[in-house]
């Protein structure tokens, strides 16, 4: 039977967008249903809004910190606007949806404005304000994404109890912002706020920042740096009710055993995110749903229903944007014929903290749980990089662990300045087996944040020239012309 198309992709986020280009370049006739915005969470309301306002109060906090520091005077104070902030900052992500239309359209994908539900495995119904549409296809890639959780005594009303979108979305600075959830977006949106002027009080349910997924070193600069700027952070702390109170709110939450209140204009709930799995009628289409919501996939990101695929949030593991992408053109390639498997050795993460944090492979913990009893662990300082210094942003490092035999490379860490580009070097090395003397013997150029790299490879190996290491037995390590005879 001579179906609509060769694939409707569900969902235009990272995921879905990329899975219906490259499907369409490959030369598949390509459908993509949207029910609110190319682009997904990620382009309206979630990567590139936040990194936007992140970006602009790094350059208000910067005009009025360092520029004075710098040699250069204002004469009357550097104002905020916030809603010619919030408006700049939604031409940034309308530009960005609307290249996604261009892409789109460029390569001849059918875009279809609408909210999808299966009806059986080979047939969406497509509804929208036009009416309803039916639509078939061969092959279904299904990229819906995911929201954020709630917890008892809290739901998002957008005004006084936000959701990450309500944060991103605001035409007024709040005075007060209670967060709950000291993770990734907690930490963000709370690190920009303070920046531009709101006091920040953050409540995390766990014994350490990031729910403790995140390298212990690293977090422990991103701690001192919230102290610094004043930031008050409580750990162990449980939130359990809010309520209005003189145009504000109270959150009563137990931290340690102990009830205590804490009192704001706002509360910002960010204890994580899940899967819309019941947002286009699987159960129809008889596609299983497992975990926490997730969709179960093969490597080649096929369900239980073998011309359905899923990929992005909806599947889970770690729920970002690159990922997802990854994701769509494996599902893409595998529907057009080609031999592609998920085989990733890492998947980058990156927090766009003060300073920002990065890592890609193993923690310490994980490269011995892997069975790497034995490690050689470089640490190299920012404070001695030059251009570092001349960033004015010396606080964190470099760290790279290796397997102490081998010297093949297993995890790198980087919590500072540019860490968010510096990563994509230690993603390749991973990925290309590299080991400590990869890095160590590549040249660098000078002067750049890269070079912390480098020196962090050579710290390892014990001959990093911009700190002092004490001499280690059998010569300190390769010399600087040829590799280690391991
Ligand atoms: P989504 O981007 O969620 O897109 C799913 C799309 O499906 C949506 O547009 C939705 O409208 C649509 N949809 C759902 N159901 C239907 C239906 N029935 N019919 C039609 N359409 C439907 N990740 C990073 O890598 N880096 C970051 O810096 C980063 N920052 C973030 C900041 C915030 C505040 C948030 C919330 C998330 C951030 N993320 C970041 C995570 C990133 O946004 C997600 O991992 C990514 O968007 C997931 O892509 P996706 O394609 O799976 O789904
Ligand atoms: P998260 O999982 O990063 O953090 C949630 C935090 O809330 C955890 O530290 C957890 O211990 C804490 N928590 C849970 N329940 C709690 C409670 N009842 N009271 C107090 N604390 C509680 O989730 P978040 O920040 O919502 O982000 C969701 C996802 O979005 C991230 O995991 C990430 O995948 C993605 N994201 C990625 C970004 C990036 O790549 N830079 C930026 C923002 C989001």
């Amino acid at each position: 039977m001579k179906r609509d198309f060769d694939v409707i992709v569900i969902g235009a986020g990272p995921g879905g967008y990329v899975a219906a280009i490259r499907s369409a370049q490959m030369g598949l006739n390509t459908a993509i249903v949207e029910k609110e915005y190319l682009g997904g969470v990620c382009l309206n309301v979630g990567c590139i809004p936040s990194k936007a306002m992140i970006n602009a109060s790094k350059f208000f906090h910067k005009a009025n910190h360092d520029a004075a520091v710098m040699g250069f005077e204002l004469s009357g104070e550097l104002k905020l606007n916030m809603e010619k902030l919030n408006s700049w900052k939604q031409t940034v992500c309308d530009k960005m949806s609307g290249g996604v239309k261009q892409l789109l359209k460029g390569n001849s994908v059918t875009i279809i404005n609408g909210d999808a539900q299966f009806v059986s495995p080979n047939e969406i119904e497509v509804s929208s304000s036009e009416g309803n549409k039916k639509y078939s296809a061969d092959h279904y890639i299904v990229a819906t994404g995911s929201r954020p959780i709630e917890i008892p005594g809290f739901s998002f009303d957008e005004k006084k109890i936000l959701s990450s979108t309500g944060a991103l979305d605001l035409n007024e600075l709040p005075k007060r912002l209670i967060v709950i959830g000291g993770g990734v977006i907690g930490l963000e949106i709370g690190t920009y706020l303070k920046k531009l002027g709101t006091e920040v009080v953050v409540l995390e349910g766990s014994n350490s920042l990031f729910g403790g997924h995140v390298d212990k070193d690293c977090t422990q600069v991103i701690a001192r740096k919230l102290k610094k700027m004043g930031v008050s952070v409580h750990l162990n702390a449980r939130a359990k009710s809010c309520v209005d109170e003189r145009g504000g709110v109270v959150v009563t939450a137990d931290i340690d055993g102990k009830e205590k209140q804490f009192e704001g204009d706002k509360v910002l709930l960010v204890v994580g995110r899940k899967p819309n799995s019941d947002s286009c009628g699987l159960e129809k289409a008889g596609v299983q749903i497992g975990d926490r919501g997730l969709i179960p996939v093969d490597p080649q990101m096929r369900t239980n229903v073998s011309h359905i695929y899923a990929i992005g949030d909806l599947v889970g593991t770690t729920m970002l944007a690159h990922k997802a992408s990854h994701e769509g053109v494996i599902a893409a390639e595998v529907i057009a014929g080609h031999n592609r498997v998920f085989d990733a050795k890492t998947i980058p993460a990156v927090i766009f903290t003060d300073p920002e944090l990065a890592s890609a492979g193993w923690t310490e913990e994980e490269c011995k749980t892997h069975g790497h009893k034995d490690l050689k662990i470089g640490k190299f300082p920012y404070a001695a990089n030059g251009k570092a210094v001349s960033l004015m942003e010396t606080d964190g490092f470099v760290k790279i662990i290796a397997d102490a035999n081998t010297h093949v490379i297993l995890g790198v860490h980087i919590v500072g300045p540019e860490a968010s580009n510096l990563i994509s070097e230690a993603v390749l090395a991973l990925e290309m087996g590299a080991v400590l003397e990869d890095l160590a013997l590549s040249i660098h150029p000078h002067p750049t944040l890269g070079e912390t790299m480098m020196e962090c490879a050579e710290a390892a190996i014990g001959h990093a020239i911009h700190i002092i290491q004490k001499p280690i037995a059998n010569g300190n390590g390769a010399s600087r012309s040829g590799h280690l005879s391991t």
